[in-house]
Formats: C-alpha cells, structure tokens, sequence
C-alpha cells in the first residue's frame, strides 16, 4: 500500500509516544474549558511483519488531550495500551483473537466460549468509579491511569455479570447519576442482557433480558428516561457456528439476513419488562445518536406513546467488509452509505415511520447533557472523498445542516462540549476534533466554534495517528 497518497496514513502504525506535552495552539482556547479529550483506537497494525486485516483490529493507543483554562497551551499524553495481546503481540509477532483477522480458528472458539477473549481495549473509554476503563467487543477490560494513560492491568467489575460480546458503547446518563451497558450471552437461547452501573460503584445491577436464538451484533443501543432501545437488525449468528470449522474470525460468523427485518425491542428501564416490539425495514446500524420519548398518549394521558430514535443507518452490513484494510482505498466510499435517520417507534403497535436527516456521515456525538431528551443538535463525521471529509452539524427539529471542512484533512469523531453556562438543547460551547493533516502528514487538534462550526483553535501534534474510534470529555 502507497504511503503517499495522503489518507493511507491513517492507517498507518503509529507507536511514537509523548508525555504531557505542551502543544502550541492557533487561535484561543475558551477559558471554561480545564477538562480533558480522552480517545482510543487502533494504532499497531502489525506484529511480526504480519499487517491485520481490519481496521478494528489495531492494537490500541489512548491518547489524552488535557485543557488547563489557559487560552494558548494543550497538553498531550499517548500510551499503547499495554495490554496481554499488546505483550503477546511484541514477544510472538502475532496478533491474535481479534474481530477479523484470521488465524487459528480453534483456539479463538475457546477465547470467545471459555474465556481468554482479547483484551486489545481499543474501541472506547469509560470512567468507573475513579478509574479510566478502555473496552472494547469481549469483555475484557483494562484498567488505565486517567492522566499518564499508563496501563494498570485487568480491570474488574465488583459483580458476577457475564458475558460473551461486550457492548463497548455503554451510556451514562447524567440525569440519573447512573451508566447503562449491555452483554449478549451465546446459548440456547442466546440472551442480550441489559444492565446498570450506579455512579460511583464497579458493582453492575441487572436490568432485564430478551433471549432470542440467532443474536444479532449490537453495537450499541439508545436510552429514553424511562425505556432502553435495542436495535437488533438482521446481522446474526448462529451460536453454534462458532465451534464448526470453515469460519475464520468473530465477525465470519455473522451473516446478513434482510427477510427478518430490523427490530426495535423497547425494555423498561426499571422493572426490565420488554413493552414493545416493533419490527421495520432491515437495515444496519453501528451508532445510535439519541432517544427520547414524545407524544401525548392515545388517551391524552400525557405518557408516551412513541419513542423519537435517532441513529446512523445502512443499507446492510456490507460496511464492516468494507472497513477490511485490504480494502482500505475503498474505505472513504463505505461512509457514504451512512444515513442520520429519525424513527418514531410506536409503544402501541403499529408501523414505524422514518425520516431522513442528514445522508452521508459517521459517529455521530450530541451533548451529554441532552441524552435521553428532546434535543437540537447532532454532530458527526462527513463522509469522505479522497480529498478529505467534514463536520457535519445538524439541526435534527429543522433537517438544516451545515459543515466545516478543509481540503487534505479528514476529522475523526467530532465531541460537542457545552459551555458551562449554556442551557439544553444550546449550542454554545465547543467540538473538540481531530484531524488527519494529509498536508503537513501529521494530526491536529481542532477546536470548533459549537454554532457556527468556525475555527477557533489548532493545536498540531508531533505526530500522524491513525484512524481512532471513540472519545470523551472528562470534567476535571
Ligand atoms: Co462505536
């Protein structure tokens, strides 16, 4: 593969790491900003002389973009995660275990059934009771320092919940002083098995569950103030499948099965009671955006009768093939498939309707503050050319829409933080992005006006680092 022709550096293996160092910034910072950017992703892409086959099987990097209320310095930390496929991967040159890449199918069965799942925690970051939590499809955790980044070890939860895929999108809700997340067991019946993490606590407390025989793969789910949303479109396997020889990786044992529709399953957030099910279009989804309850009830009660979802939806799975890194120069085009659709689920039966809003985007992000409520603004990444992609920002009550881009940069997962005197659904405050400078062959930290998406700062780094995932905005 090229170096040269610009975004290939993104997927290019990046092990330079700083320490606290202090990066120089165009422009100026907002004297309210004094948290810290904390993102994962891939960053090794070989061991060995062995390259991965997919992009989200990169050993993982955190790298951590630390603000101070100074108005011209940022101050970046990266670590490798270190964890046990990390040292394996140094000590045999193989990656191993992972989402696609192959290799000994057999011994992946037992890590997948019998534990010794991969502990390569490059999809998210969590904060758990003090501690920063990389994770990432299996459950297996790491446990990080949430300043230096330096790995700590295995991170466990104070409970006996299992698992055998890991929803690594797991959903704080502040309004409620509590995170919730998601498991799926394989077994007969297979379960998605819905939980909670009061704040403060590593002691995880069961919701409820569906059981269902072919599990689809569960990205991530949506939360209204009362109801959980799982999204379960067609992408399925068949437990089983998984000790029969043929398949090679995780992702091998699923398989796309449009007659059985996508289904939204609405659980309550208290008793764990599923209330509905409504069955759509098959499409697929990775990302939900946000969830809230809306209308006035059929007898003008004043309770819900529908559930407003938005999420990022596609025709079919064929993205995670495309996401392959043997396909990498067709990577830009998958993101186009990606649609901002708004559902309304209906709690008392009945179809459900859809809408577009925005067509052509990716990890999509909205204020914390505004999960689980009605809300304004979506902000996501554009779908690339070979010339670059955008922010896109968009007004989900009027469809309107507008973008920031420049020519040689693509931006990464856009976070919206809200001014500290800034009401919901405002968009006063700031979008924290980084971006592949295929210009200067490094990455940039920008800083984005949250209204009119103008830039307000820069901050180089010393660096090019590939395509990540996931990030958050800690408060101090
Ligand atoms: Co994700």
């Amino acid at each position: 593969m090229s170096m040269e022709a610009g975004f290939e550096l993104g997927f290019a293996s990046l092990s330079n790491e700083v320490t606290d160092r202090s990066l120089a910034v165009e422009g100026s910072l907002p004297d309210w900003l004094d948290g810290a950017l904390v993102r994962n992703g891939p960053a090794t892409f070989e061991a060995g002389g062995e390259r991965v086959e997919h992009w989200f099987d990169g050993l993982a990097m955190l790298h951590r973009f630390a603000f101070d209320g100074r108005e011209d310095a940022v101050r970046y930390t990266n670590r490798s995660l270190r964890s046990e496929t990390y040292r394996r991967a140094m000590e045999t040159g193989e990656i191993s275990g992972q989402f696609a890449t192959g290799g000994g199918y057999l011994r992946r069965i037992r890590q997948l059934l019998f534990g010794d799942p991969t502990d390569n925690c490059n999809v998210h970051v969590a904060r758990v009771d003090g501690s920063l939590v990389a994770m990432t499809e299996v459950p297996r955790y790491v446990a990080c320092d949430p300043e230096t980044l330096e790995s700590r070890g295995e991170f466990a939860f104070a409970d006996a919940l299992t698992g055998h895929v890991n929803c690594a999108h797991v959903l704080p809700d502040p309004h409620r002083g509590e995170t919730i997340g998601l498991l799926t067991t394989f077994g007969r019946p297979s379960e998605y098995m819905l939980y909670r993490l009061p704040d403060g606590s590593r002691s995880r407390e069961r919701i409820g569950s569906v059981t269902i025989e072919d599990p689809a793969y569960l990205h991530s789910f949506a939360l209204t103030e009362r109801f959980v949303v799982l999204t379960e479109h067609p992408f399925v396997t068949t437990p089983a499948s998984f000790l029969l020889p043929g398949r090679d990786s995780f992702v091998d044992h699923y398989d796309w099965r449009p007659e059985r529709g996508t289904r939204f399953h609405v659980l309550d957030r208290e008793t764990g009671e599923r209330v509905a099910t409504a069955v759509t279009d098959p499409w697929f989804v990775f990302h939900h955006v946000n969830a809230f309850e809306a209308g006035a009830g059929p007898n003008g009660d004043g309770d819900a009768d529908e559930l407003v979802v938005d999420l990022v939806a596609y025709p079919n799975a064929d993205v995670v093939d495309g996401l392959y890194l043997t396909e990498a120069a067709d990577w830009f085009e998958s993101g186009r498939d990606g649609h901002l659709r708004r559902f309304r689920v209906p709690l008392g039966g009945g179809p459900v309707a859809s809408e577009p809003l925005y067509d052509g985007c990716e990890l999509p992000r909205v204020a914390p503050g505004d999960r689980t409520k009605a809300y304004r603004y979506v902000y996501a990444q554009g779908a690339a050319t070979r010339d670059g992609n955008h922010v896109a920002k968009v007004d989900v009550t009027t469809g309107e829409s507008h973008r920031w881009e420049e020519s040689g940069l693509f931006v990464e997962e856009p976070v919206f933080v809200r001014a500290p005197d800034a009401e919901r659904p405002s968009d006063e405050g700031v979008v924290l992005v980084t971006a592949l400078n295929t210009n200067e062959r490094r990455t940039d930290l920008l800083v984005l006006d949250g209204e009119t998406l103008d830039e307000r700062a820069r901050a180089p780094l010393p660096h090019a680092v590939p395509f990540g995932f996931h990030g958050r905005y800690l408060e101090e």
